[in-house]
């Protein structure tokens, strides 16, 4: 960019916005920012600590505490796009989910934040949690010195505060709208606002004389629509995403190209190119890829089909993956649960599909392994699946002229004399990587082709986006539990999955419980992705439910706890959805519109 056009514009702003002191010193856009962050962090540290003093003194209304609350939130959101990009692990303290979490290293992380708070003042305030909401704020209070020291201290780059301001966008439109951090009291429509305002302030530090694309337009018109629609069930989110959002990722984007900032890339989920949440490029399928050396090349897929449908990895001969996995039935079995290899009983769970599976940091409905190439390498050798041994078959594979003459081409190493077992699993993994399939019609829909949907479908998006609440947990643009915008993590749910679809007792899988040992954790599954679950009837780990029907009816009534299933950690609300027959009937519409195009055999 060019400096003067920068320098003035960082002028007006500072003259606008910062504190008269600082209108005397030319700042760089990244200075002006990191002050601005400070006095952010400073004003939602001054809110925490006048609601700290209001519920240590006693007398103030619950309605003024609650509005106090509120406050500080929108304090919060107003420097969020910062304190998430640049300080995720305090952020995780501050804003974090209001249930347990587990680290990769079994460390268990307590809840924390505005989140809990809000729990201890929605619907009202019972005076004997103060202690507790006073013990979390003072953990507010020492996020925001974090925040401060690292404001003060880090160089913030460009490039950076456009790939955090495009991510907060994406934020808005994945968990803001949908109520995520604000269940009790969904005021996401006005908090969203709040931080598409200040993204506005960040991004004119950058903005050329000609306003390219109307950028800071296009912010007013979307933080408008947001106050003008604050009732939760009502708001259009088909509506915001498409008409308001799309376009300032893609200005954003724009500008950003125009000021041709030095950009430097990482391997992650979604594309930092990507000027909308769903362009055909906006998902690298590489991101969960051991290291640089495993990434998909055509020869290693090519290798991996076959392999996938060969039944020379079982312990037997007769089985393949694709005996579980059918390519006609979305890589599911259209069975409840299949049978473990060589036996009349069946396996403990049901079939999940692969596409889109390589689009997880974990896998398996208890997320127990990592990688694809770790869960290719587990199920061959599990008794149950193929039962067989990856180092018998290296072997055999060597010994086959046709395999023997794809691996050298697939992994083409200076006298290679056998094959590695991690070039099976790499060669599987990557078939797995390129069944990843972004062009369904709600896709097309997104990019811009009206047609692609129709009327029922569009309403059960918004509902399953707002009043339904599907999209908590199953999050856009995934529709699985792999959390946005980062996408490092899938989570894990306690929803309450029966026995049977006519008795009301859980099912006896543990679930996340027998890897993590954590209690908050017993029958917590991973969230699967609903993307082509018109195709992969039955549902659930244990094939439970036969139709989309029945499962909406399951969420309706509140899961297991609201069938009367005692449990104490039910992580999905046990109230009623109340959702008239329409509305379950467009849900299910909905999801029939997630159907990926897939070629033909
Ligand atoms: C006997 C049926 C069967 C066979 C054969 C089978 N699978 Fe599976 N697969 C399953 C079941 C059941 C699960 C879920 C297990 C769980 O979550 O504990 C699963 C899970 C997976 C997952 C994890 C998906 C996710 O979203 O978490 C992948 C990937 C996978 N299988 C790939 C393969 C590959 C590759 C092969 C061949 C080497 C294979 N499977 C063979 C039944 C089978
Ligand atoms: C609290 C988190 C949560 C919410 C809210 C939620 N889900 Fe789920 N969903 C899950 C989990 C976890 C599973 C897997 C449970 C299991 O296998 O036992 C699941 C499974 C599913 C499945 C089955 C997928 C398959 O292939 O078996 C569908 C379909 C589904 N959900 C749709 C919905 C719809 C529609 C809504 C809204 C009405 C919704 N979900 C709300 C967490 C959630």
């Amino acid at each position: 960019m060019q400096k003067s056009t920068c320098i003035s514009i960082v002028l007006i702003v500072v003259v606008a916005f910062m504190v008269p002191s600082c209108s005397q010193k030319k700042l760089t856009p990244e200075k002006t920012i990191a002050k601005t962050l400070l006095a952010q962090t400073d004003s939602f540290a001054t809110i925490c600590d006048q609601l700290a003093a209001a519920i240590e003194n006693g007398s103030t209304s619950i309605e003024q505490l609650q509005n106090i609350f509120l406050q500080a939130r929108l304090a919060y959101k107003k420097f969020e796009w910062a304190a998430e990009y640049f300080d995720p692990a305090t952020s995780r303290l501050v804003n974090g989910p209001p249930v347990q979490e587990v680290e990769a290293s079994g460390q268990v992380l307590e809840p924390a934040g505005l989140q809990v708070i809000e729990s201890h003042l929605f619907p009202t305030y019972d005076s004997a949690k103060k202690k507790e909401l006073i013990g979390q704020l003072s953990i507010l209070k020492a996020g925001c010195e974090k925040y401060k020291t690292h404001f003060a201290n880090i160089d913030i780059f460009d490039w950076q505060v456009f790939d955090a301001a495009k991510l907060e966008v994406f934020r808005i439109m994945t968990l803001g709208i949908v109520g995520f951090d604000n269940p009790l009291t969904l005021k996401s429509t006005q908090e969203s606002a709040a931080s598409l305002e200040s993204l506005k302030i960040v991004l004119a530090y950058y903005n050329d004389s000609d306003n390219t694309g109307g950028l800071a337009e296009k912010l007013d018109a979307a933080a408008k629509y947001l106050s003008d629609h604050p009732d939760f069930n009502a708001f259009d989110r088909m509506d915001f995403i498409t008409a308001y959002c799309n376009p300032i990722t893609a200005g954003i984007t724009d500008l950003e190209n125009k000021l041709q900032i030095h950009v430097i890339r990482y391997n992650r989920l979604l594309n930092q190119d990507a000027k909308t949440l769903f362009d055909t490029n906006a998902i690298n399928v590489n991101a969960y890829a051991p290291d640089h050396s495993s990434f998909i090349t055509n020869e290693k897929i090519i290798l991996g089909k076959a392999l996938f449908s060969d039944p020379i990895l079982s312990g037997n001969g007769k089985r393949s993956c694709q005996s579980c996995h059918q390519p006609e039935k979305a890589f599911t079995d259209g069975l409840a649960k299949n049978n473990i290899i060589d036996k009349n009983e069946l396996l403990p769970r049901n079939t999940p599909t692969l596409i889109n599976a390589a689009l997880q940091p974990s896998l398996f409905y208890d997320l127990r392994v990592n990688s694809l190439e770790e869960q290719s390498h587990t199920v061959v050798q599990s008794q149950n699946e193929m039962h067989g041994s990856l180092v018998l078959s290296v072997k055999k594979l060597w010994l086959d002229k046709k395999y023997r003459q794809m691996f050298v081409t697939a992994f083409p190493y200076e006298d290679k004399n056998a094959i590695d077992t991690f070039e099976v699993m790499n060669a599987i993994g990557s078939y797995i990587r390129s069944l990843v399939y972004f062009n369904s019609r709600f896709d097309e829909y997104m990019r811009g082709a009206k047609t692609a949907m129709n009327g029922d479908e569009i309403n059960g998006f918004n509902l399953f986006m707002g009043k339904a609440k599907c999209a908590t947990c199953h999050y856009l643009p995934l529709f699985n539990g792999t959390f946005p915008p980062r996408f490092v993590k899938i989570e894990s749910e306690v929803i309450g999955v029966p026995v049977s679809a006519t008795v009301n007792r859980i099912d006896p899988d543990q679930g996340r419980f027998d890897i993590v040992h954590v209690e908050s954790f017993r029958h917590a599954f991973k969230t699967p992705t609903v993307r082509n679950a018109e195709r992969t009837a039955p549902y659930m780990h244990n094939g439970v439910f036969a139709t989309l029907n029945e499962v909406v009816d399951f969420y309706n009534k509140g899961g297991g706890a609201g069938l009367g299933i005692k449990l104490d950690d039910q992580t999905l609300p046990a109230d009623s959805l109340r959702l008239t027959a329409k509305e379950q009937h467009d849900i299910v519409a909905f999801i029939g519109s997630l159907n990926s195009k897939l070629p033909a055999e």
